[in-house]
């Protein structure tokens, strides 16, 4: 059975970092003093996954169903987010961290549309823990646009519907070239996807902890991480 067992360490994990608004209510607090601990989580995470060998981390910030939420707390989220993006420009390099978002940012603010461009521009060519930061990202508006995109090269001619594989999908999504996750993990005890990396995630294994975003530590990304490290992945054969 143990030589079954992965052992090695996941190289992509993707987490759904939920529970900031029960964190709050659970202090009375509002809902914002969650997300600001939660915000405040996410450079402590990232060290934490660089030390655990984690490569690539990618982390659910607001998905394109969040702006069903009031008016004020969707901008105390983007001002959150724009806060955030500020400090991680000052810190990448330092860190040597590669910082990149998926999601469809023309939903976003000009200004957060700047923070991006110039945070991708300037940590491209970072070689340590590569961060995804899912922001106004859904699985399946991905998805879409990647049919958008194929759709327009057939029409123009460029792109022949019999040579449609799975890869030709793949590269046009927003995580093209980078692995798939190895792991998921989600926070807060709930068990769904909320429509994250939906054609990413279908050979991934899935982690669920009661623990909410705010208080997730590096314990609790290392016991996911053991957790991983004892699934045998056979993807469809026999070992
Ligand atoms: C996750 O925390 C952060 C975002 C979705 C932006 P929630 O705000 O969903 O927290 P709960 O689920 O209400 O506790
Ligand atoms: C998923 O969490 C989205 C993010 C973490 C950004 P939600 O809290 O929005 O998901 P549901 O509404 O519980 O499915
Ligand atoms: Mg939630």
């Amino acid at each position: 059975m143990a030589e079954d067992m992965n052992r090695k360490g996941p190289e992509h994990v993707a987490i759904i970092l939920d529970g900031n608004g029960r964190w709050a209510k659970k202090r009375h607090l509002p809902r914002t003093a969650g997300h600001a601990a939660g915000s405040a989580n996410v450079e402590k995470i990232c060290r934490d996954a660089w030390d655990l060998g984690i490569k690539y981390l990618t982390l659910y910030a607001f998905s394109t169903e969040n702006w069903k939420r009031p008016d004020s707390e969707v901008k105390a989220l983007m001002s959150l987010l724009g806060r955030y993006l500020d400090d991680c420009m000052a810190k990448c390099n330092k860190n040597n961290m590669k910082v990149t978002i998926i999601g469809d940012r023309t939903g976003l603010s000009d200004n957060l549309q700047d923070q991006i461009r110039r945070l991708e521009e300037m940590s491209r060519d970072n070689t340590g823990l590569h961060l995804m930061i899912a922001l106004n990202y859904g699985g399946r508006d991905d998805i879409r646009r990647a049919v958008v995109e194929i759709a327009e090269e057939v029409k123009k001619g460029a792109l022949d519907p019999e040579e449609i594989t799975e890869d030709t999908i793949s590269e046009r999504l927003d995580t093209a070239g980078v692995p798939d996750p190895d792991l998921m993990i989600r926070t807060s005890g709930e068990m769904r996807l909320s429509n994250y990396l939906i054609w990413q995630l279908s050979y991934s294994e899935f982690y669920f902890t009661d623990v909410l975003w705010p208080d997730f530590s590096k314990k609790d990304l290392a016991e996911a991480i053991d957790y991983y490290k004892n699934r045998d992945r056979r993807f469809g054969g026999v070992k």
